[in-house]
This record gives C-alpha cells, sequence and structure tokens, in this order.
C-alpha cells in the first residue's frame, strides 16, 4: 500500500488532534490551545500542549513534540500502518487500495518473521534440553540466570549442521536461507545441501521495536573465532538501521529519562540484571545515522559508554563526527569513558550498578569530547599547528545544519581556542599560577610536533626535566631559593642528576650561584660538556631556555615548571594507590578519588604545557 504525502495530509486536515488525545488523557483549554501533564514523561505541572491549528502537540518539559500520526505510535505504540487505519477510519477516510507488490514484501517479511520466531523459540528450548548442557553452564558463570536469559530469549544452537533445517523443515529451505538461518552452499555445481547456519553457539535474538526476533548474535561458548557470529542482513534485519535491546529499551528509557548506549550484546545483559534497562547497542558496527535517530527518538542526549582504550576512543570521535550535522537545540549526545579498559559488563560485576552510575556523572557533552580530541591530535607550539586546530574545529563546527547550533559551537570553540593560547594577563602576572580557568577538562596535551620530538625522544618527563635543568643552568640564582624542590624533581637520566646534584650542593654551600660561577662549579666537575649539550638540544619552547625572553617571565615559568614536576612524584604515588584501590573494591569514593588525582595530574601536566607557548606572548 502506497500512502502519498497527500493522503496523509488529509488525514491529518480531517483529524481534530485535541479530540484525538483528550479521549486519553485529560486537557484543558489554554488560550487557543489545549493543555495536560505530558503523556511523555512524569510531571507535577503541565506543560504538555496541543494546537489544533497546526495540528501538533508539544512538550516544554520534555520536547515531545509531533502530529496525530506520531501520537499514535509513540504515547499509544502503535505500528505506523495501525495508526493510520485509527485515523483513517475517524474521520471517515478510505485507505487507498493496497499495492500488490507491496503486499507480496509484507507477506514475505512476515514469513520471515514467523521462520525467525520459530527458530528463537527452537533455540530456547535446546537451551533447556539435554544438549544444553554446556551452553546453560557458561551462563552460569557469566551470571546469567534463568529468568535474566528468559528475559532476552536466550537459546542454544546445537552443534550440528542439519537440527534447526529439520526442526523448522515446515518453512522450507527457501525461506530459511532467506531468513539468514541456513546458510546455501556456494557452489551450486556441487550436490551440497543448505546447512544450519549457528552450531554451538549461545543464541541472543536481536528484536525490532515490537519485540519481533528478526535476526540472531551467535556466541561461541569459550573461546574461538569468531565470537560472534551474526544474522546476515536480510529483507528483515538490517544491521546498520537496528539497536539491540530497543524493544525494551523503549518503554525504560521514557521511564528513566535517559538512554545508555553500549558496545555489546552483553554488557546491554549486565546492565539489565543490574536494573538498567534503558540500554541499546549497535550490532558491532560504528554507529549510524539511522541508528542515531532511533535513539534520539528515545531520549534527546543518548550516553555512549566507550571503552577506554584507543578503539573505543576512534569510535567515540567517529559517533561524534557522525552525529555533528544532525544535532539540534537540546539533541545531542555524550559520552563515558570506562575507567581501566573496563567494559560496562566488567564494571558491574566489579561494582555493580553503583560503579556504572558513578562512571555516568563522568559523562562529558559532545562539544568537550571533539574539542578534546582535535586539541591532543594538534601540533601546538606552532602558529601552523595551532591554525590547523582552530581550521578543524571550524570545520567540524560548519558541518552541523542547524543554523542556531552551529553557531554556539563556533563561539564556544572560540573561546576556548583564544583561552588556551591566551597570555596571561597583567594582573595574573602577578600572582602565581598565572594559569586560566575555564580551561577545558584537564586532559594531557600531547603535541605531535612541537619541538615534541624532544617529548618523543625522552618522553613527555624526560624533556621537561631536561629542560628545568637546563633552565636553572641559565638562571642559577633561583637554585639556592628553589633547592628542595630542586632536589625532589624526578629525573631518570643519571647525567641529569649528575648536574642537578652538583649546582643544588653548590647552592646549599655557597647560597645563589652567578651564571660565571656556575661554569666553574660544573667545570670543576667535570660537567662541563653535560651542560653544553644540554643547552644546545633542548626543543621544548619554554621562556627561560630563550635568550630574548623577559627575565622577569623567564624566571617565574621556571619556578612554576620546578613546582609543577616538583610535586609530580607525590600526585603519581597517590594516583597508583588510588587506582589500585578501586581496583580492589571498585566503590564510589574510590572511583572518585581515583578521578580527582588522574585530574589533578592532568591539570599539573596542563600547566607544564601552558607554559610552552611564550612566543603567543611576543606577538601581543
Ligand atoms: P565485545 O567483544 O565487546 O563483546 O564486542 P561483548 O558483548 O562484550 O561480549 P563478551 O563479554 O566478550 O562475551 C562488542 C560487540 O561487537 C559485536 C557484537 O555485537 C558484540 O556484542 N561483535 C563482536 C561481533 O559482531 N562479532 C565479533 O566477533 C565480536
Ligand atoms: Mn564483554
Amino acid at each position: 500500500m502506497t500512502l502519498t504525502p497527500q493522503f496523509l495530509d488529509e488525514l491529518r486536515a480531517r483529524t481534530l488532534l485535541s479530540a484525538l488525545i483528550g479521549r486519553s488523557m485529560k486537557l484543558t483549554k489554554a488560550g487557543r490551545e489545549f493543555k495536560g501533564y505530558c503523556p511523555f514523561h512524569n510531571e507535577k505541572t503541565p506543560s504538555f500542549y496541543v494546537n489544533d491549528d497546526k495540528g501538533f502537540y508539544h512538550c516544554f518539559g520534555c520536547s515531545a513534540h509531533g502530529d496525530a500520526i506520531r501520537f499514535l505510535t509513540e504515547a499509544k505504540g502503535l505500528p505506523f500502518i495501525d495508526a493510520v487505519k485509527e485515523l483513517s477510519a475517524a474521520a471517515g477516510l478510505e485507505m487507498p487500495a493496497p499495492d500488490p507488490r507491496a503486499a507480496k514484501q509484507a507477506e514475505r517479511q512476515s514469513g520471515l518473521a514467523a521462520a525467525n520466531e520459530a527458530a528463537a523459540k527452537w533455540f530456547a528450548e535446546e537451551l533447556k534440553g539435554i544438549g544444553g548442557a554446556e551452553a546453560r553452564a557458561y551462563l552460569k558463570k557469566r551470571g546469567i540466570n534463568d529468568a535474566l536469559a528468559q528475559a532476552f530469549g536466550i537459546g542454544f544452537a546445537p552443534d550440528a549442521r542439519g537440527k534447526l533445517k529439520s526442526a523448522l523443515a515446515s518453512f522450507g529451505n527457501e525461506t530459511l536461507i532467506e531468513a539468514g538461518l541456513l546458510i546455501e552452499p556456494k557452489d551450486y555445481g556441487s550436490e551440497k545441501e543448505p546447512y544450519d547456519r549457528f552450531r554451538g553457539r549461545l543464541m541472543i535474538p536481536i528484536r525490532d521495536a515490537r519485540g519481533r526476533a528478526i535476526a540472531f548474535g551467535g556466541r561461541i561458548l569459550d573461546t574461538g573465532e569468531p565470537k560472534y557470529l551474526n544474522s546476515p542482513d536480510t529483507p528483515l534485519f538490517d544491521k546498520g538501521r537496528t539497536l539491540f535491546n530497543l524493544d525494551r529499551a523503549g518503554p525504560a528509557s521514557r521511564k528513566a529519562n535517559r538512554l545508555i548506549v553500549v558496545e555489546g550484546y552483553m554488557d546491554v545483559i549486565a546492565l539489565a540484571k543490574a536494573g538498567v534497562d534503558e540500554v541499546v547497542a549497535p550490532n558491532g558496527t560504528a554507529v549510524t545515522e539511522a541508528q542515531l535517530e532511533r535513539m534520539w527518538r528515545l531520549a534527546e542526549v543518548p550516553v555512549l559508554c566507550l571503552d577506554g582504550d584507543k578503539a573505543g576512543q576512534k569510535a567515540a570521535v567517529r559517533a561524534a563526527l557522525r552525529a555533528l550535522p544532525m544535532v539540534t537545540p537540546g539533541r545531542s549526545l555524550a559520552f563515558v569513558t570506562l575507567p581501566d579498559g573496563k567494559d560496562p559488563d566488567d564494571l558491574i560485576k566489579a561494582g555493580g550498578r553503583e560503579a556504572f552510575e558513578a562512571a555516568l556523572t563522568g559523562a562529558r557533552p559532545l562539544v568537550d569530547l571533539l574539542w578534546q580530541a582535535e586539541v591532543d591530535g594538534a601540533s601546538l607550539a606552532t602558529p601552523e599547528g595551532r591554525a590547523g586546530l582552530r581550521q578543524r574545529l571550524i570545520d567540524h563546527a560548519k558541518t552541523i545544519a542547524d543554523g542556531n547550533v552551529r553557531d554556539q559551537y563556533l563561539g564556544e570553540f572560540r573561546r576556548r581556542f583564544d583561552a588556551l593560547f591566551a597570555a596571561p594577563t597583567r594582573q595574573q602576572q602577578g600572582d602565581r599560577p598565572p594559569f586560566r580557568r575555564g580551561m577545558p577538562p584537564a586532559r594531557v596535551h600531547r603535541p605531535n610536533s612541537p619541538n615534541a620530538k624532544a617529548i618523543g625522544q625522552s618522553g613527555i618527563d624526560g624533556a621537561f626535566a631536561r629542560a628545568i635543568v637546563a633552565g636553572l643552568v641559565r638562571n642559577p640564582e633561583l637554585i639556592a631559593e628553589q633547592a628542595e624542590a630542586v632536589a625532589a624533581l624526578p629525573i631518570a637520566d643519571p647525567m641529569l642528576v649528575r648536574v642537578r646534584d652538583c649546582l643544588v650542593n653548590a647552592a646549599i654551600e655557597q647560597g645563589p650561584l652567578e651564571k660565571l660561577r656556575v661554569a666553574h662549579i660544573l667545570n670543576e666537575a667535570d660537567l662541563s660538556q653535560a651542560a653544553e649539550a644540554l643547552d644546545g638540544a633542548n626543543g621544548l619552547a619554554f621562556s627561560f631556555l630563550r635568550g630574548d625572553a623577559d627575565p622577569i617571565r623567564a624566571r617565574r615559568d621556571l619556578v612554576e615548571a620546578i613546582e609543577v614536576m616538583a610535586a609530580r612524584p607525590a600526585i603519581d604515588a597517590a594516583l597508583a594507590e588510588a587506582t589500585q584501590a578501586f581496583r580492589a573494591t571498585t566503590d564510589d569514593h574510590a572511583f572518585a578519588e581515583q578521578q580527582r588525582l588522574t585530574q589533578e595530574r592532568a591539570r599539573a601536566e596542563q600547566r607544564l604545557m601552558a607554559l610552552l607557548q611564550p612566543e603567543t606572548d611576543a606577538e601581543r
């Protein structure tokens, strides 16, 4: 059946929206509109408005918005076609005649759906039978009890080539092949028979929004490749348009007023066990536009939980870039990075729901994720590198279709960019530390090549240690005043340690050192060559390493760098301890403490990195 836009318009025009909605909830007149308690979220004062002239409803609380058809599909959960039928009947409109091709397609689809449903049932029975013992043991090992297995309709495909085929023989091989349940051997010449696709696997049904099994994810018991075998795309199942657990997450997300997106089937199941049902997962692929649209129908800002590893971070950026053109006022994404490369399943197992909820409190908005990803990947020490960063941020913002949101992104990126490279103000120059508030959430900036080759060669700490010792050789009068902190600097390179110790000892014995005196002291200790090498080969653009820098600024920066570096070992030790405590207990407090220290460490690193742009001062 083809429903033309004209037909649908006619239908909307003939439907009095307030009457339709008024049948299922109380509406009161408010000026030219009607208002009532929003059926899409819980509220104490009515913010749901119905406008008959325009033919739509709108909630100022949760932004639910739509027309008559939308109301029936969203609030009543009717399939689209049933909503149209109901409205047509009420409006006295005759439905267009069914189109024979579409009817055939619908029939084929319902045949495939029936086959999948029958397969799901059969797999579930197999799980309970004698042959399912190993699979049951596996479920038990993973903490999936009977109720949970039943809630997800989990089953088992026995390790045989023809058991499903004969159990579902009444559907015929053609349908079973099309449904993805049988594999048809490719070489037609041979007389090979179609055989069961899923063998010796735990079967997890993938359901559509209405709860019909349309595909399966089959997990191998224990180890082997592939870990999951999924149904192929079929007329019923389009992997990129489907979200696992959508049928359960739909109602749950309305109640919880949020939607969580995880990577794996097992993550969804573990969260359900912990009482969190508003969770969906893409089927092992990068999140698609179609999936984003689906998510946004359930929540304005779905929260993506991705692994903390590189792959997870890449996936996060990819999802962010894909979502960006589609964001609107209010409609966005948030991102949670789970600690220690854990997935939600691990986290729940170790620390229960609280650990997961604690991780969620660290969700970062889309704008943060993009900003951080670009800053991390940029080389900030050269004008070209900074210009490149700025250009990429602008380019990203420009992909946003909604003009209003686009302007906001452009403005926000500009403000952050300016804050990152702004010179300290006069006033700040007086008091330390001269660092800006309102910097983006701290994370290490690891520029790619701000003579960050220097960083690459000896590690970030090594490079800073070299720079500081070189700075002390150039500004030796500071050594006496800072002796304690200088002595505490974490330095790995033995030659650097010798230079430092030599200078500190001299300063303690003799008080503030002068430059000429330093040359003599180093010479006597047979360290002049080491000091020279130090002076020549430093790639980092600190003011205290430049001959032309303002000496007050240079000294202030050097003191700052020393302070930050000297505090480093204590932070690192505390962080290691907190990380271990969190691993052991995974309780909220341990997690919060671990996060706090991670941030503190990152802030320290950022303070150092912020010292690295002395040339911007010269520009201003
Ligand atoms: P994971 O490897 O994280 O799976 O892959 P998981 O769900 O946590 O499973 P367990 O805990 O190891 O048992 C994430 C998702 O990627 C898809 C699946 O959808 C899986 O849930 N995937 C993974 C595949 O489709 N095929 C594979 O071989 C692996
Ligand atoms: Mn897992």
